[in-house]
């Protein structure tokens, strides 16, 4: 049962569906970012020929199914519910301090423009400060990003610094923007 402190299995954004990965979707997220990886390469590490292999793709899901004791994150992708297809992933990370929880995120080319990234992150950022002790939601992403800063900026997000981070793809800049929505932001 979904408590404020237990994230939710699934959630219905409307026409699709965010839910919790399980190891059988390790194939059905490869062929995702496989058709895509133009389109990831530039902004998301793991996107390169050499990192799109089915074995990173289960890690990836162990390492949500794996989540040690008091680690408030929590991993989702974005599914199809008519016939189950991989569209996309997003999820909270616990790795922005005790009162704040990050949010990241991808989506296949082929249903961008439609809102439904601005939808989910929305439904991340009220699971994420329904939480004890959650504060502050972030969503940080390189300045060059522009898709990525419109989602937060969209949602009422206030882009509270911008700082120097590690290049870890080939697209970034190496100046991230931290996106930050309060609890009591009006
Ligand atoms: C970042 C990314 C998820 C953004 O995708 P997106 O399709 O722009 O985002 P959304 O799903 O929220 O859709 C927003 C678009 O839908 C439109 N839209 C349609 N209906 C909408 C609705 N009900 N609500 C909000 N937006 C709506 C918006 O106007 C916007 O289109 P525009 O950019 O032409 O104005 C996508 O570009 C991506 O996966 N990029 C590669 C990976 C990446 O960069 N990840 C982030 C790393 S920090």
């Amino acid at each position: 049962m979904a408590t404020a402190d237990r994230p939710p299995e699934q959630i219905d954004l409307g026409g699709v569906v965010l839910r919790r990965p399980r190891l059988a979707d390790a194939e059905g997220l490869l062929a995702a970012t496989t058709a895509d990886l133009d389109h990831l390469g530039p902004w998301m590490a793991w996107a390169t020929p050499e990192r799109n292999t089915l074995e990173e793709r289960r890690a990836f899901v162990q390492e949500d199914l794996d989540r040690p004791e008091g680690d408030r994150g929590a991993t989702y992708l974005v599914v199809d519910p008519t016939d189950g297809t991989v569209l996309g992933s997003t999820g909270l990370h616990d790795r922005v301090g005790p009162d704040g929880l990050e949010v990241g995120y991808w989506l296949a080319s082929q249903v961008t423009g439609r809102g439904i990234m601005t939808r989910a992150v929305a439904a991340l950022a009220e699971v994420a400060l329904a939480r004890t002790g959650v504060a502050r939601v972030e969503v940080r992403c390189d300045e060059a990003n522009h898709r990525s800063a419109a989602i937060p900026r969209r949602l009422g997000f206030t882009l509270a610094r911008t700082m120097d981070a590690e290049v870890t793809a080939p697209a970034e800049t190496g100046r991230q923007q931290i996106w930050v929505l309060t609890a009591d932001a009006p």
